[in-house]
């Protein structure tokens, strides 16, 4: 394969995910190329990982950068800067603003750790946990200005088994999430590239 997607990653903390999508992309047929890393804290545990694996890692201090919209103009500039195409979020804790978002409308995936609709936002597993649900799982979408409110691209579910606690549930959602990713972003990949190719029309041939 020759064209893949130019693939951003953001993230904010130890990158678990992160490090699942450039595993994926190191097989020579996969349809995107993990280009850089993107974190909004300087200490984020992933920063190092990236590098570890040979993709550029940077960090964009929003202080630093004059507040939200200093390190909006940053991300942008560092994104387009490397010709990136698509955007992972992947643990990435900053709240995009809906201008930020409708610029990457359609170049914007996230992975939430819950079946959305169900639990937007924090704490998830627990708020699962509290209310007595028997499946969980995890969630990627695409990302538009209302939180965790996009278009749905893939699922994975677990089971809540006797005994869990929030930790258990989190750690059996993850190791989905690592599997989901991956593929949900091949899929859309692909998808692109037939697009690109004129070749998405012919779904939609009357
Ligand atoms: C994951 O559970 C992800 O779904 C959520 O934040 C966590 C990030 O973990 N948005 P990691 O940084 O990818 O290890």
């Amino acid at each position: 394969m020759t064209r893949r997607i130019e693939t951003a990653v953001l993230i904010s903390g130890r990158g678990s995910n992160m490090a699942s999508l450039i595993e994926a992309a190191a097989a020579p047929d996969y349809p995107a190329r993990i280009r850089l890393v993107i974190s909004d804290r300087r200490d984020a545990g992933g920063l190092s990982a990236a590098q570890a694996a040979g993709v550029a890692a940077l960090a964009i201090d929003a202080k630093a950068a004059g507040g939200r919209a200093g390190f909006e103009a940053a991300l942008d500039t560092g994104l387009r800067q490397r010709g990136i195409e698509l955007i992972c979020l992947a643990g990435f804790m900053r709240i995009l603003s809906a201008e930020f978002v409708s610029r990457w409308r359609g170049r914007a995936l996230n992975i939430h750790p819950s079946l959305l609709p169900a639990y937007k936002g924090l704490d998830t597993h627990a708020r699962a946990l509290a209310d007595g649900a028997r499946e969980h799982g995890c969630t990627v979408h695409w990302v538009t200005p209302e939180l965790d409110s996009g278009e749905i691209v893939a699922q994975a579910r677990v089971p809540v088994l006797p005994g869990d606690d929030a930790d258990r549930l989190a750690a059996r959602v993850l190791a989905q999430e690592h599997k989901l990713y991956p593929s949900a972003l091949r899929e859309v990949c692909l998808g692109l590239l037939a697009a690109q190719c004129g070749l998405g029309s012919l779904s939609t041939a009357r």
